[in-house]
């Protein structure tokens, strides 16, 4: 029988923020019980939270084999949009509720970030930099450098971040194109970019940034053969997934003149993921890459907004209320129909709100077709069905 006074737990697996008061204000204040941990492999999971009724992680892999270790696990909260970190479907398989949250927490932040980067690589900010502080006071330090206004940055992906860059790439005299194959062209053409295929988008974009979901079909999408096509002059912007690109395939293009700079948010190994880390990536002794330790994200108002958001989603669920951005709620309650109505007096009103919320994980428009699965972009339906 269920003990219906045991004290319910949440564990944070990891985090990297400063401490988690704000999450502790909230999971507390709804009389739940707070573990922290900084895991950094599943086993490290499974150690601290074989028992938790929920969990928050933030770049900790929560796979199939952790999932399957956890004994009564209700909800896996992300910090965070994507949610790659997760093995949903093994997730959903075992009834167990994945949250994200929404995009726009950091929409901003990222088409900011997306724009220094191409800027800041355009205009060689980090070469004369790096020149002036040793007493070399030369403009020829960032020869060449080409006017931004009247080149075209090629967007893949046009999904709610993209589209906040194709905003202030207007205000800068460019002329976008975009390839999202999940899309409608004219969506993409209504909001100020010209939709194209992924090899125009190779050949034609001055500046190509990357803004995709990681899935199974983006992982590696950019190799020796995209960069071989790329203009010589040619800038790579990557504020995604690290491991859309090949980083061996990257280190050639930039080092052999291929194409002529980068700026990445994230380099293949995806760093945070890694227990023991060191800068041994060859980019690393690159002058025309400017990278960035995955702080596109980052202001104070959205880490702000990640973490509440993220806490309350697991306080939502353990005290039986609809989380506001569940990821697979609706597989869930599909799978539980199929088997038959075997719901829990304690699951059978969360779920059936849950599948009954408008839209959830279906296409944002019509004749908007689904990538494959590996990531749900959730929020990006909630934009589209906003705009
Ligand atoms: N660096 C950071 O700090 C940071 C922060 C937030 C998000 N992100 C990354 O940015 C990604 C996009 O975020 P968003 O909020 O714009 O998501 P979104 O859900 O609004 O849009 C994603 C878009 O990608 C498109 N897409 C899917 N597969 C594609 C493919 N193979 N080729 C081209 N387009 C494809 C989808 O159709 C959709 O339009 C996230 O998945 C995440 O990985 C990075």
């Amino acid at each position: 029988m269920a003990d219906h006074t045991r004290q319910k737990t949440v564990v944070i697996a990891d985090y990297d923020y400063d401490d988690v008061g704000i999450e502790r204000a909230i999971i507390e204040g709804a009389g739940l019980r707070l573990a922290t941990a900084q895991c950094k492999t599943e086993d490290d999971v499974i150690a601290v939270a074989r028992d938790a009724d929920a969990i928050i992680a933030q770049y900790a892999t929560v796979g199939a084999k952790a999932i399957s270790a956890l004994t009564r696990c209700e909800v896996i909260a992300r910090y965070g949009t994507g949610t790659d970190i997760v093995d949903v479907d093994a997730a959903t398989r075992r009834g167990i509720l994945v949250t994200n949250v929404p995009n726009d927490w950091c929409e901003n932040e990222v088409a900011d970030h997306a724009m220094t980067l191409l800027l800041g690589a355009a205009r060689k900010i980090c070469k004369y930099d790096q020149a002036t502080r040793v007493g070399i006071w030369r403009w020829q330090t960032g020869e060449p450098i080409h006017r931004i206004s009247g080149r075209t940055p090629g967007l893949l992906s046009f999904g709610a971040i993209a589209q906040a860059i194709c905003r202030r790439a207007a205000g800068f005299g460019l002329r976008v194109i975009a390839s999202d194959p999940y899309m409608p062209a004219a969506d993409i053409a209504d909001r100020g970019a010209a939709p194209v295929s992924l090899e125009e988008l190779l050949d034609q974009a001055d500046y190509l940034v990357i803004q995709a979901p990681l899935t199974k079909e983006t992982h590696h999408l950019i190799g020796e053969p995209e960069l071989r096509r790329m203009k010589p002059t040619a800038i790579l912007i990557n504020t995604a997934r690290g491991p859309i690109i090949s980083d061996q395939a990257l280190y050639k293009a930039l080092s052999e003149g291929w194409i002529a700079g980068a700026g990445l948010d994230d380099i293949e190994e995806e760093p945070a993921k890694r227990p023991d880390w060191t800068p041994a990536n060859p980019l690393f002794g690159l002058d025309n890459v400017i990278i960035t330790p995955h702080a596109a994200y980052y202001s104070e108002e959205a880490i702000h907004t990640v973490r509440d958001f993220a806490a309350s989603e697991v306080v939502r669920v353990l005290t039986g209320q609809p989380p506001l951005s569940p990821v697979n709620a609706v597989q869930i309650a599909n799978s539980r129909r199929a088997a038959g109505p075997r719901l829990t007096a304690n699951e059978e009103p969360r779920l059936r709100l849950q599948a009954e919320l408008p839209g959830l994980s279906r296409p944002g428009r019509s004749g908007r077709s689904s990538p494959p699965r590996e990531v749900i972009p959730l929020g990006g339906c909630r934009r589209h069905r906003r705009g």
